[in-house]
């Protein structure tokens, strides 16, 4: 809409009008004004398949396809793959008129407890950025909106709409803040949705710095701000903090506040008339955009959803390649969850699914396969005949594929889990067969981590997440190999819970929770520490076998503000096709400020048939050598040597070279007479000055002892040799030297 047309119908809304827009009509749609022919706009979750309810129960959705959840479709690696994905839902909302879908979700996995880890990407913030901007330019492709959700810092479901995340600004920046600012600047989602909780006190809702300083000023975003459901605290501070859209409707009650704060004076009538533009703006996309006769074909889509979910799940264990499953062998499925798969999370993102495959409706098309439950879904009640059927059944196997995972009461939005536990029936149930059946496999249906006391016992282990509708099918393809796995881990797998950095402090105390881990999250933490995890970050393998060779940059240095290529060669040395994720890892070598041991900043994904090679390239940019300065308040990169690391996980490091970057390093503060002489000496300052320092400090060629010591010290240290003044005098000089 262009700025006329909205500045004539913003000057014919009274102000009752105005403040009413800035709510929703129901839970789902923004509310019309036929008079000036603005429609109503339909919003539906979100994010893995469309949940639009039926408008005559609330607690129906009309069937949808459910595509794998987020925790699934990270691990593909693959901005290809979420861009189809983003398409597919873009068309299934048009033929259902919906205009925007609520998501994608893109918080940081600080914690493995956290109940809507699975609706998150990653622990890092460039891979979940990177997979969201894919996703939002898929469905936006379509003419469909996006909602990219929760802004920000919503990373634990306990007290989600009261507590306050503690966070401080360098970590905010550089863990929490990122995945959202690369996908607004690079993918442009029509809306944002802020998060329920507060951030170092402030509601997300009514939070000028986040809404406005930082979403709007800083990385330009355009589109409208809406509220998640319920999150509105003050509505009158909102709307000056760049809160457009409260949802869903509150009854009128908010409208009245805004109209009497406008009436007093409190409220600006401009800001009010900025949101009023903003929901505008968003109308009439969706008048101009949704065709009303297009149809969809949700059997494709069931498909789409079992393709996703194979380039998705990770192989995480394959001794003997017990894997793929020969189908002449005499196998046994074992584990409800072969017959009713777990495969998706519980909350606002539940979809009234269109079709569920089974592991056991899928394998028939295969082989035939004995089956035992094992173990019930519905609690953690040992059940001895259940568990002797199946160890039985696995003895008389030649393989058992043990189909495990979490139950959906332990895991869902609205609560944390309490551990990081399997439920015991079911860890006792693998040690059990283990102990008769040499091969066994175990299949995880899981929406975040667990623990697996089991692990050195079994042969096999493939990580499904929660992995759609089409779980079953899926799982089918890559067990008996007509689908080469090819996912890899976008979290890291800890040994046990209490390894997790944020375990000391999650989930914080009264109404608050310190984020004093700050930017060491994930795999950010295990490797600074040197903890051994159970698999790390970015690890994942296949059924056939990859070299990497021939590292190259374009520069062995440049400027911070030119740009570096990489590239390198990768051959499948196996005899399979299959597809690689090749992950590009910065280090920064001297950092004057602390730093994690590596930092993913690239990562591509490649199809090689055998013997076949291909080069992969990457682009680096200064941001990708940069840390936030909180004195600054700006990113900054330093001058020196960084390692340009080429992983095929975060731990398994296969090339490596060295870059050196050159910066006006603006980190460095003006020297003063508390510098130390280490400080002094790093200026590089001047051979006559040195003369002069050298007459105090004799030992200056070799610094290492006095290197700490102030400046002052020069005029204690040097019997009246050095005054003030000419302290002063020499300070000034490095420093205009320098600047
Ligand atoms: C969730 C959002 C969701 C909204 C609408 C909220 O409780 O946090 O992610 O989009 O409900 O269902």
């Amino acid at each position: 809409m262009n700025e006329q047309k909205k500045k004539e119908i913003l000057s014919q809304l009274t102000l009752e009008e105005k403040a009413s827009l800035c709510s929703g009509a129901d839970f789902w749609h923004t509310k019309e004004v036929k008079r000036l022919g603005i429609p109503a706009v339909t919003v539906s979750d979100g994010p893995h398949g469309l949940r639009q309810e039926d408008p005559k129960d609330h607690n129906k959705s009309y069937p949808a396809v459910c595509f794998p959840s987020a925790c699934a479709t990270a691990c593909s690696f693959d901005r290809h793959l979420l861009f189809e994905l983003g398409e597919v839902l873009g068309s299934e909302c048009r033929s259902q008129g919906v205009s925007v879908i609520l998501g994608p979700a893109v918080n940081i996995k600080r914690t493995p407890l956290c109940g809507r880890n699975f609706e998150y990407f990653s622990e890092d913030p460039l891979l979940a950025g990177e997979l969201a901007a894919a996703y939002i330019q898929g469905v936006q492709s379509q003419k469909v909106g996006t909602s990219i959700k929760h802004f920000c810092a919503n990373n634990q479901e306990e007290r989600r709409m009261t507590v306050s995340a503690e966070v401080d600004e360098r970590t905010l920046r550089e863990i929490y803040l990122t995945a959202f600012e690369l996908a607004v600047k690079k993918a442009k989602p029509w809306t944002v949705m802020c998060s329920y909780n507060r951030i170092n006190g402030e509601y997300a809702s009514e939070n000028k710095k986040l809404l406005t300083d930082i979403l709007r000023k800083e990385w330009g975003f355009k589109g409208l701000v809406m509220s998640d459901w319920g999150a509105v605290n003050d509505r009158v501070k909102g709307v000056a903090a760049g809160l457009d859209l409260e949802m869903p409707s509150s009854g009128g009650v908010n409208d009245s506040e805004i109209v009497r704060a406008v009436r007093s004076g409190v409220l600006k009538e401009s800001d009010l008339d900025q949101a009023v533009e903003n929901v505008l703006e968003l109308a009439d996309r969706h008048l101009v955009q949704v065709p009303e006769d297009h149809c969809h074909d949700w059997d494709a889509d069931h498909e789409f959803a079992r393709q996703v979910e194979c380039e998705s799940m990770v192989l995480l264990k394959n001794e003997d390649e017990i894997l793929p499953l020969n189908r002449q062998d005499k196998i046994a499925f074992i584990g409800k969850f072969a017959e009713t798969p777990r495969y998706q999370g519980g909350g606002s993102s539940h979809i009234n699914a269109y079709r569920v495959t089974s592991a056991m409706e899928a394998v028939q098309q295969v082989t035939e396969v004995t089956y035992a439950p094992g173990f019930s879904i519905d609690d953690d009640q040992q059940d001895e005949a259940l568990l002797q059927e199946a160890v039985r059944a696995a003895a008389q196997a030649k393989v058992a594929v043990i189909f495990a995972g979490l139950p959906e009461y332990i895991e869902s939005e609205g609560f944390d889990r309490k551990d990081m536990k399997l439920p015991e029936c079911q860890n006792r149930l693998i040690h059990e067969v283990a102990k008769v059946q040499p091969n066994t496999v175990v299949v995880l249906h899981n929406g975040a981590p667990v623990e697996m006391p089991w692990v050195n016992e079994v042969k096999g282990l493939l990580e499904l997440y929660l992995g759609g509708e089409a779980v079953g099918a899926a799982a089918v393809d890559v067990l008996f190999g007509f689908s080469n796995p090819c996912g890899k881990l976008a979290e890291t797998i800890p040994v046990k819970l209490s390894d997790n950095p944020s375990y000391l402090f999650y989930s914080g105390e009264g109404d608050t929770v310190e984020y004093r881990e700050g930017i060491f999250v994930g795999y950010r933490y295990y490797e600074k520490k040197g903890i051994p995890v159970q698999f790390p970050f970015g690890y994942g393998l296949s059924y056939t076998t990859f070299q990497y060779s021939d590292l190259e940059v374009n520069h062995s240095e440049i400027n911070e503000n030119g740009s570096l290529s990489v590239t390198l060669k990768v051959r499948n040395t196996g005899k399979r096709a299959g597809k690689e994720i090749v992950q590009l890892y910065v280090k920064d070598h001297q950092s004057a400020v602390i730093r994690p041991v590596k930092e993913l900043k690239g990562f591509e994904k490649i199809e090689l048939n055998p013997g076949e090679a291909k080069i992969v390239g990457f682009q680096l940019d200064r941001r990708a050598f940069a840390y936030y300065s909180e004195e600054l308040q700006d990113w900054c990169v330093q001058d020196g040597t960084y390692e340009i690391l080429i992983g095929k996980s975060s731990r398994d490091i296969e090339l490596s070279t060295t870059v050196r970057i050159k910066s006006a390093s603006k980190a460095r503060r003006p020297l003063t007479v508390n510098s130390t002489l280490g400080e002094f000496l790093a200026c590089h300052p001047s051979e006559e000055i040195l003369g002069t320092l050298k007459r105090i400090f004799p030992n200056l060629e070799d610094p290492t002892g006095i290197r700490d010591l102030p400046l002052r010290t020069a005029i204690s240290f040097s019997n009246g040799l050095v005054t003030h003044e000419m302290l002063s005098k020499l300070i000034n000089q490095v420093n205009s030297n320098v600047n």
